[in-house]
């Protein structure tokens, strides 16, 4: 096994399943409200204006690599965030998070949305990336994001969080031409954005499609996928690993993998060891560790993060998550010791 690796060897070897001195370790939502420094940062900001002032973006991003030593830092910022440039107002309340303005539910309002050039309508999120690269140096890798377009669609539709995703499924089965045409416009945004986010240093991007386990696997398979593989596929030229993430996706394992993307994001909804089977072991998987069980005691923590480890066996190419963001009243030093676990348990 090779020692001494440095973060980002260790990262890119376990999305490039090669050996790894110990299984790398990231948690979704790392820079968010579970953290004191970054509650305190946020007293003084609204959410927006934090993700708009790059010196700001890029500190709260390298809070988690200070003060958890994981393995990689993710660029703190929001999958609504392109919706500003595509013509859509919105904004985040405190009990319901997103509301969106005006949401698009017609032909006439998909068709009116806008393409932006993700250098003019979110340059302050390259900027921050390119501050949170100087800081890093060559050593810790750099995630960049976006979400997918099912997920930001179902944001575009509903107006906000949804529970049954009921006007998205029926404009996709009633108007099934505007879905097309919203997804088709989502895709090109989004293979843009990561682009983007890649010509400005990020190493890996991650593919939020949080939402899409909602789905049958197979109207994933005709409304949805169609769309992120054109986003994986036109990824592969910029030669940077790939991450392709949903929740509750248990049922969607085989057409996620069949879509694209290096690695496999689950959630805890089944064993790590049944879902990369299902994946396949030519791809990398992330997860799975359920969010509450960081509520538990330390010694609880080790025998769930002992158990994943034990699932993912010898295989390379495992990168140690939550299935889903950490929850905001999480208590700080349970993260930090769910980190520490990862590393120690998994060292060679
Ligand atoms: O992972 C990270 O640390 C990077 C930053 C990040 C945020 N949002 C910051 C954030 C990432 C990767 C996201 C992704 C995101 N945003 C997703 C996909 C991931 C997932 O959880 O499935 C989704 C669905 C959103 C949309 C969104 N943004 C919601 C639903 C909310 C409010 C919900 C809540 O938890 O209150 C947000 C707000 C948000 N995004 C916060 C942060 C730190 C909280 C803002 C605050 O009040 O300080």
């Amino acid at each position: 096994m090779r020692k001494g690796l440095t973060k980002k060897q260790r990262f890119l070897n376990a999305c490039n399943r090669l050996p790894v001195d110990k299984t790398p370790v990231w948690i979704m939502r790392q820079a968010g409200r579970f953290m004191s420094a970054y509650r305190k940062k946020r007293q003084a900001h609204s959410f927006i204006e934090m993700c708009k002032e790059p010196e700001i973006a890029a500190e709260v991003t390298l809070l988690p690599v200070q003060r958890l030593d994981v393995d990689a830092a993710i660029i703190f910022a929001d999958i609504l965030l392109p919706l500003e440039g595509m013509g859509v107002g919105f904004g985040f309340t405190t009990h319901d998070g997103p509301v969106i303005h005006n949401p698009i539910r017609t032909a006439n309002q998909v068709n009116k949305l806008i393409i932006p050039q993700p250098e003019e309508s979110l340059g302050y999120v390259l900027t921050a990336i390119k501050l949170v690269k100087q800081e890093l140096g060559s050593d810790t890798p750099l995630i960049g994001f976006s979400g997918a377009p099912f997920t930001l669609a179902s944001y575009l539709i509903e107006g906000g969080h949804s529970q049954n995703y009921l006007l998205t499924k029926t404009m996709m089965l009633n108007a099934t031409d505007t879905w097309h045409a919203l997804m088709d416009k989502l895709s090109k945004i989004v293979l843009l954005y990561l682009g983007s986010q890649i010509k400005a240093g990020a190493d890996v991007v991650q593919l939020f499609d949080s939402w899409a386990g909602c789905l049958s696997p197979s109207d994933y398979e005709k409304y949805v996928m169609p769309y992120n593989r054109t986003i994986l596929s036109g990824l592969k030229k910029y030669k940077v690993p790939v991450i392709n993430f949903a929740t509750n996706n248990a049922g969607l394992l085989e057409l996620m993998s069949k879509s694209g993307g290096d690695v496999i994001g689950v959630d805890w909804r089944i064993s790590l060891d049944k879902a990369w089977k299902q994946i396949g072991y030519n791809k990398a998987i992330q997860g799975n560790l359920d969010p509450a069980v960081l509520f538990a005691s330390p010694s609880e923590i080790k025998k769930h993060v002992k158990s994943i480890l034990k699932m993912a066996g010898r295989h390379n190419g495992h990168i140690f998550n939550l299935g889903h963001g950490v929850l905001p009243t999480t208590p700080e030093p349970n993260v930090k010791a769910l980190v520490d676990f990862v590393h120690e348990l998994s060292e060679k």
